[in-house]
């Protein structure tokens, strides 16, 4: 800790709650996977009363010790209310409003709903993803897009990623074969939709497609069905009402690439009922993802986040601030994030960037998140990042 000087008028560092509770947590030797982010060592405590317990008084103690009295912290909430805390991984948030409609056995957190065979609508990246995580998780998978050879090409993407874990050892060549068995490339919409529990759309970013196939979606497929979008930013709500079953409508947001990402934002349109909500909850875990519920609103909690960075970064490359190395490398070290957001931006596709740009100005009114000339520009030039070969960078 920093010695004070004569003279030297900053105020001597606080300690934080959370972060000495990590270190007593890890120094008791609790568990032995050290490295886990400050959040899943609160969760694992948040599963132990006993050591909790300790380990929280004792931060506590040392806290105030050094800090003075203080206003409650996060991790007062962790430790006193860990429903409060588990609830951010979306189980227990749906189990509690579940809970509070529903009676005691929702408790348990299962529903009535059950999915074996998913549409996924769109073979393009995440659709692609989505497939392969769903027949990773034992589930049968449908691959439809514009024509059989779109949805082929989707089925390409699987096949190469899975050859990519056999190549490294990650995975036996069997299992790749058994995944892959699971995941059919539909012809057509009708012929795809026949059976499916759950569709998954994964189409482009325009609001105009997604409203027209939703449409078609509810003429097709039986009442029972639930429908999901992967939609980055466009309204859950209005989406709902387009399918005609506003109830069994819900946002089921992967991020980029599926297969490694751990977040699935599950969104909540104004009509969704508990029981779909807690059967998506239910599925992304299924899928190895954290589920995480949030309100239908323009962009949800990551786009609302990343996007308005990522157009910041393309004004700044504009303005000749820095190169796209500069800004990357920038945010990379400054802010300690693994991919800077033009590569990000490449990484999502332009396209797709401009295109959540463009609802949340329509959605919000408001001109801050205009599409940066740029981004724009590049779009025209067919520079969408990774999938064309070029964007900020070269593929
Ligand atoms: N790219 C990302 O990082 C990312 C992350 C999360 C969510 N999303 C969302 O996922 C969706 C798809 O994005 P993507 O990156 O996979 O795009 P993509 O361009 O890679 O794929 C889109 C696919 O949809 C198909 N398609 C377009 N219109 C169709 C229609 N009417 N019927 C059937 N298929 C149609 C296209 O042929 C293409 O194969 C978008 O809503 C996007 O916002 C993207």
């Amino acid at each position: 800790m920093r010695i004070r000087e004569r003279g030297d008028e900053s105020p001597p560092r606080k300690i934080d709650l959370l972060e000495t509770v990590v270190h007593r947590h890890r120094d008791l030797r609790l568990r032995p996977d050290r490295d886990d982010p400050p959040s899943h060592t609160c969760n694992s405590l948040a599963k132990r009363p006993a050591p909790r317990c300790r380990v929280y008084l004792a931060s506590r103690k040392q806290v105030s010790a050094h800090n003075g009295p203080s206003q409650p912290s996060t991790a007062d909430y962790v430790f006193h209310q860990p429903i409060l805390f588990s609830c951010s991984t979306g189980r227990e948030e749906s189990n509690r409003s579940y809970r509070s409609k529903k009676g005691a056995d929702a408790r348990k957190g299962g529903c009535n709903v059950s999915i074996s065979k998913i549409l996924v609508v769109g073979a393009g990246q995440m659709g692609a993803g989505i497939a392969q995580v769903t027949a990773q998780a034992g589930i049968d998978a449908t691959l439809a897009d514009i024509s059989l050879d779109h949805a082929q090409r989707g089925l390409g993407r699987v096949s190469k990623a899975l050859s990519r874990l056999v190549d490294k050892g990650r995975m036996a060549a069997e299992q790749k074969d058994s995944i892959l068995s699971r995941i059919t490339a539909a012809p057509d919409l009708e012929a795809a939709a026949a059976g499916a529990d759950l569709v998954i759309e994964a189409i482009a970013e325009d609001p105009a497609a997604k409203s027209d196939l939703w449409g078609r979606l509810a003429d097709i497929c039986t009442p029972e069905v639930i429908f999901a979008s992967n939609t980055s930013s466009i309204s859950i709500t209005s989406m709902a009402r387009d399918s005609r079953r506003p109830d069994r409508f819900i946002g089921m947001h992967f991020m980029n690439p599926v297969p490694l990402m751990q977040l699935v934002e599950v969104v909540r349109g104004l009509e969704t009922s508990d029981s779909v909500c807690d059967a998506i909850v239910e599925l992304a875990r299924k899928m190895g993802k954290e589920p995480v519920v949030v309100s239908d609103s323009a962009a949800f909690v990551v786009n609302r986040i990343a996007i308005p960075m990522i157009n910041e970064a393309a004004f700044t490359l504009m303005e000749g601030i820095s190169t796209a190395e500069g800004i990357d490398t920038c945010v990379k070290l400054g802010l300690n994030h693994p991919l800077g957001p033009l590569a990000l931006a490449d990484l999502i596709g332009l396209d797709t960037v401009v295109s959540i740009l463009e609802v949340m100005v329509a959605e919000t009114g408001d001109p801050k998140y205009r599409p940066c000339p740029l981004l724009r520009r590049m779009v025209a030039a067919g520079r969408l990042g990774r999938k064309a070969g070029q964007g900020f960078y070269k593929y």
